[in-house]
């Protein structure tokens, strides 16, 4: 087929290929050197590093060690001090349509109350805080907060369930938690305390001494005495000057959990200095963010998205951006045509997942297409999280960006801190469905199983050879696993991001093809297939065993399908229908919504080798509906194959 090639933006500050070029060379003479450059250019420091890389005890890479700053400095006070305090930091804008306004100035003495807040509770460096909150100036003000005082903050999604919460509070080992009563979505307040409640009660988290709930509806909460505090309590006369802890580089800002190969999902952990760098630097060279921007990501701050491209980078560069509490369907699924009209939104940055939606529902519903929205306040769009299909990407160029914005589909991952691979506006050519080319001193690469380099043309293992300051330190509590999971020997010493891809024969842009460990991507959303799994199988009274695997989605990009054996004989009809509901709300239970599997079938067993291993490749054609054209010499029971090949 061939392939529609679209020109780059006529300016953005990095202009033209040569300029990309001429990056990627210094980056390649002297990367060490490339890196200390930007980081001094990008962030102010309290202490000048002397020191750029040390790989002394690789793959536990130190940046700009020596040094030490403040993150919530670079993102507040600089600003402040360089008399942009009345510019607008955040336009807020809740699920019910209403926004306001918050200035530079205003979220600095914000984040200040509410770091003199948390130190009066004697939380203090290194200490780590759990935050559950909904989209708001107060979640972001809450992050940077924590970084304030070198707290260690660690976001957990709000559509995650008591039982996903609780296990990060304790494996985080945190001093508190902040939260809000409940959270607007869609007109609908959902009970974020109740939650809390529940996933602390019985004490069983004993590290856990306070939590610190934000009033967002003033709808009823319980309250347990002696731990439960009221935020604007906390704030009550609390100063709106804090002087920031300067940490050092290399100091964690964030633990951010996500989803791995094993059942239980690992907290990866970001430095402050190089972190912050990438943030920065990326917001600015990929988002080209100016003053005279508005910038909206449509992430939430319980993600990397929402930690890099709306706390941390936007406001690193003191811009102006959207914080948006509600989901791009309510009151209608015009939402987001009519937000970016509102505010003259300049830069707009979301998942193929939301645009796949949002197509189905103009197609479904012309009232809201956004041909009927002015959307021409709008430079440039960005697509995050899962491969863009191209029809989705062309769709998105002509309709949204209206034939003249450039999209930049920037691949990248919770452990990166940044994008990877991704167009420059000004710079790259764009071909749908591709992520192009890497950001300037990214070594991506393709390689076989050994490490060696494939051919362009030749599909393999993405893999990064250099450190960059942006990257995983480790993992939190478990720097063996970080080791084996991002490092493994047989990799000549190269990150191994987890997705494969491949690279075009003619410009070698690279495409990723998707996970090529037991990772699903639903919705734009990480999930385990061994997490969803182990969340079956703790149903003890129904589930003897249980796989999942992903099966390609026309909407959410891949859907999960799990197949199940019960204690008890192979349900059909009605009852089966009443059991594949009863077990996808205990996953929505032991997780959250986002694992449900969309479809479960029951077996009397699994397609098993004769050592007792799933076949796992086999349930992927049978979750595809798919005739079983593989190899099954090996399998010890072919009967079964029949029985799951049928919805129930
Ligand atoms: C996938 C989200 C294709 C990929 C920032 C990666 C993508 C995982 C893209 C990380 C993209 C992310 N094109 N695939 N532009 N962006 N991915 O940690 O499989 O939630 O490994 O970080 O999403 O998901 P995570």
């Amino acid at each position: 087929m061939e392939q529609h090639v679209y020109p780059p933006a006529a300016q953005a500050r990095i202009q033209g290929m040569e300029a990309y070029q001429a990056l990627c060379a210094e980056a390649e003479a002297d990367h060490a050197s490339y890196w200390a450059r930007l980081a001094r250019e990008f962030l102010s420091w309290q202490t000048p590093f002397t020191k750029s890389l040390n790989d002394s005890e690789a793959p536990f890479f130190k940046w700009f060690e020596d040094g030490k700053l403040n993150a919530s400095y670079n993102c507040l006070d600089r600003h402040v001090q360089a008399g942009k305090g009345e510019r607008t930091a955040i336009i807020f804008e809740t699920d019910g349509g209403e926004s306001r306004k918050v200035s530079y100035a205003e979220l600095l003495a914000l984040v200040c109350q509410m770091a003199n807040g948390l130190k009066s509770r004697g939380i203090k460096k290194g200490d780590r805080v759990v935050i559950y909150m909904p989209m708001s100036v107060e979640g972001v003000a809450a992050m940077q907060a924590c970084a304030r005082i070198g707290a260690t903050h660690s976001v957990v999604f709000g559509g995650f369930s008591a039982q996903s919460l609780r296990d990060r509070i304790n494996d985080a080992g945190a001093v508190a938690l902040i939260t809000a009563d409940e959270q607007m979505r869609g007109g609908k307040a959902l009970a974020l305390k109740g939650i809390v409640d529940e996933a602390l009660d019985g004490g069983v988290c004993p590290t856990l001494k306070d939590v610190i709930v934000y009033r967002r509806t003033g709808g009823a909460v319980g309250w347990v005495e002696g731990r439960d505090l009221w935020l604007h309590e906390l704030l009550q006369g609390a100063s709106s000057i804090c002087e920031p802890e300067w940490v050092e580089a290399e100091h964690p800002l964030f633990l951010l959990y996500t989803s791995g190969s094993t059942g239980k999902p690992k907290g990866v952990q970001h430095s402050t200095g190089g972190y912050l760098l990438h943030a920065a630097l990326t917001t600015s060279w990929t988002f080209d963010l100016q003053d005279s921007d508005i910038f909206w990501c449509t992430a939430d701050i319980g993600w990397v998205t929402g930690h890099s491209y709306i706390t941390y980078g936007p406001l690193a560069l003191g811009g102006t951006e959207i914080v948006f509490e509600g989901v791009p369907t309510y009151p209608d699924a015009a939402r987001f045509w009519q937000m970016i009209a509102k505010h003259k939104v300049t830069i707009f940055y979301t998942a193929p997942t939301a645009i796949r939606s949002l197509i189905k529902a103009a197609e479904t519903n012309d009232a809201v297409h956004p041909k009927h929205h002015d959307l021409s306040s709008l430079r440039l769009l960005g697509s995050v999280g899962e491969p863009i299909n191209p029809a989705a990407w062309e769709w998105y160029f002509q309709n949204v960006g209206g034939g003249r914005c450039p999209i930049v589909d920037t691949f990248w991952q919770t452990e990166t801190g940044g994008h990877m691979i991704t167009p420059l506006p000004g710079v790259t050519p764009m071909v749908p469905g591709s992520c192009t080319l890497p950001f300037p001193g990214i070594t991506a690469a393709i390689v076989d199983e050994m490490g060696n380099d494939v051919p362009n043309g030749t599909g393999g293992i993405l893999v990064v050879k250099k450190p960059w300051p942006a990257m995983i330190r480790t993992i939190w509590g478990d720097p063996e696993r970080f080791k084996k999971s991002y490092y493994p020997e047989e990799l000549k010493g190269y990150y191994l991001a987890g997705d494969g891809a491949i690279r075009s024969a003619d410009r070698g842009y690279f495409t990723i093809t998707g996970r090529i460990d037991d990772v699903l991507n639903v919705s734009g959303h990480r999930m385990g297939t061994m997490e969803i799994e182990s969340a079956l199988v703790a149903h003890t009274e129904l589930v003897a065993e249980a796989a999942v695997v992903g099966r390609p989605d026309d909407l959410t990009g891949e859907a999960i399908c799990a197949f199940v054996v019960l204690k008890r004989a192979r349900p059909t009809g009605e009852e089966a229908k009443a059991i594949a509901k009863e077990l996808r709300d205990w996953v929505a239970k032991e997780i959250g919504p986002i694992a449900k599997p969309k479809e479960i079938r029951f077996g009397d067993n699994l397609p098993k080798t004769r050592s007792g291993k799933i076949m796992r490749r086999l349930l992927r054609s049978l979750a595809k509906n798919e005739p079983v054209t593989q190899d099954i010499s090996t399998l010890e029971n072919p009967a079964i194959l029949e029985q799951l090949a049928q919805a129930n």
